[in-house]
C-alpha cells in the first residue's frame, strides 16, 4: 500500500469516528437537558465509537508503528506521541465502556464523559492530523518536507 493510500484510508476512518463522537455528543446533550431516554443512545454511541475506535488504532499501530521511527528526523517523537496517544485515548474510552456498562453511573456522569471523551477524541486526531497524517509525511516519493507540514 502506497503512503498516500494509507493516509487516505486513515483519514477516512477519522472523519467516521467523528460522525460517531458527533451523535454521541449529541445524545449526551440531550441527557444534560433532561432528556433521560437519551442515555441509551449515549451507551450505543459509546459502544459503537470503541469499535471503531480499535479497528482504526489498528490500522495506525499495523501502517505507522515500523514507518514513523525512520520516516524523519523527528520520526522517534512522532512514534513516540502516536504511542502515547493511543494509550491515553485507550484509557479513557476504556473508562467510558466501563462507565456505560455500570447500572450504578447516573445518567449525568455517562453525558459528562461522552462529553471528555469527545473532546479528547477530537484533540486525539487533530494532533495526529498535524503531526503523523500529514500530506509532507505520508507522500509516495518518500521525501520529507518538514515537521508538522
Ligand atoms: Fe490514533
Ligand atoms: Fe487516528
Amino acid at each position: 500500500m502506497e503512503l498516500s493510500e494509507i493516509r487516505r484510508l486513515l483519514l477516512d476512518q477519522h472523519t467516521e469516528l467523528r460522525t460517531i463522537i458527533g451523535e454521541l455528543e449529541a445524545a449526551a446533550l440531550r441527557v444534560a437537558a433532561g432528556d433521560s431516554a437519551a442515555v441509551r443512545v449515549v451507551d450505543a454511541s459509546i459502544q459503537a465509537l470503541a469499535t471503531a475506535l480499535a479497528a482504526h488504532h489498528a490500522a495506525e499501530d499495523a501502517h505507522l508503528a515500523s514507518f514513523l521511527p525512520g520516516a524523519d528526523a523527528w520520526g522517534t517523537e512522532r512514534a513516540k506521541l502516536l504511542r502515547e496517544r493511543h494509550d491515553a485515548s485507550h484509557a479513557v474510552m476504556d473508562a467510558a465502556v466501563a462507565e456505560a456498562a455500570s447500572p450504578a453511573a447516573s445518567s449525568a456522569a455517562r453525558a459528562a464523559t461522552a462529553l471528555s471523551l469527545a473532546t479528547a477524541l477530537r484533540e486525539h486526531m487533530s494532533v495526529e492530523e498535524k503531526y503523523i497524517l500529514t500530506e509532507s509525511l505520508l507522500r509516495d516519493d518518500g521525501i520529507i518536507v518538514e515537521f508538522g507540514g
